[in-house]
């Protein structure tokens, strides 16, 4: 049986620790799928074609460890916004979706183009402010030396260009469950998730 959950949301807003509190407790297997366009913009780094990159992807790539950097960050939104690129990498995405045992997805248009028949979808936000002093921390746990107003000109760069793209921009599925994590802790929204999505599953007796 297969069972999807897609989050989607803008940059930091705590997608990445909600979808693999999700996938441990209740067994499901995790795509964070903003690893597809850093790992094509990471190629591109060095002059590589970015439709041939997306084209010539393999899993093993997303295994890399130095993806989560600014600098790739920034090329990943670029990317993004080839429809040939993003065109590329649908099916890997939409096989694991439906893969038995259930699946979690976070990324940007999971609810509304990747699986939009996916079983529950969550649009995971907060204010740019919180989400940049988030993002400072982590990377600022890392040893990156960045100051709190780069990286919160950085977040907001990437969400303009994402939400402003003509291809699969980021916006909530008209049947998206909004959670503002703002004011609320990534475990308390991590437990909102889990609730949502135990009532939207099938019952097993
Ligand atoms: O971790 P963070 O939220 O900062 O970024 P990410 O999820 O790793 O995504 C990096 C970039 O990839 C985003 O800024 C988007 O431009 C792009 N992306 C996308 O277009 N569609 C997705 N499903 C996931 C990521």
């Amino acid at each position: 049986m297969s069972f999807t959950v897609a989050i989607d949301g803008p940059a930091a807003a705590g997608k990445g620790t909600i979808s693999k509190g999700v996938a441990a407790h209740f067994g499901f297997a995790h795509l964070d799928t903003g690893l597809l366009y850093r790992a094509v913009g990471r190629r591109t780094l060095d002059g590589t074609d970015p439709i041939e990159a997306a084209h010539a992807l393999t899993p093993d790539e997303l295994e890399r460890g130095d993806l989560r950097t600014a600098k790739i960050a920034q090329a990943a939104s670029k990317v993004a916004v080839i429809s040939e690129v993003r065109a590329a990498l649908v099916d890997f995405q939409r096989s694991f979706a439906r893969r038995e045992g259930g699946a979690v997805l976070d990324g940007r248009d999971i609810g509304t183009v990747i699986c939009p028949e996916a079983e529950v979808k969550l649009f995971v936000t907060a204010s740019a402010e919180v989400r940049a002093e988030r993002r400072y921390l982590e990377l600022n746990a890392k040893g990156t030396d960045v100051t709190r107003e780069q990286v919160l000109a950085d977040v907001r760069e990437r969400d303009a260009r994402d939400a402003e793209r003509s291809a699969a921009p980021m916006k909530p599925a008209a049947d998206a469950v909004l959670l503002d994590t703002s004011d609320l802790s990534i475990e308390a929204a991590l437990a909102h998730a889990i609730v949502l999505i135990e009532n939207k599953r099938p019952a097993t007796h």
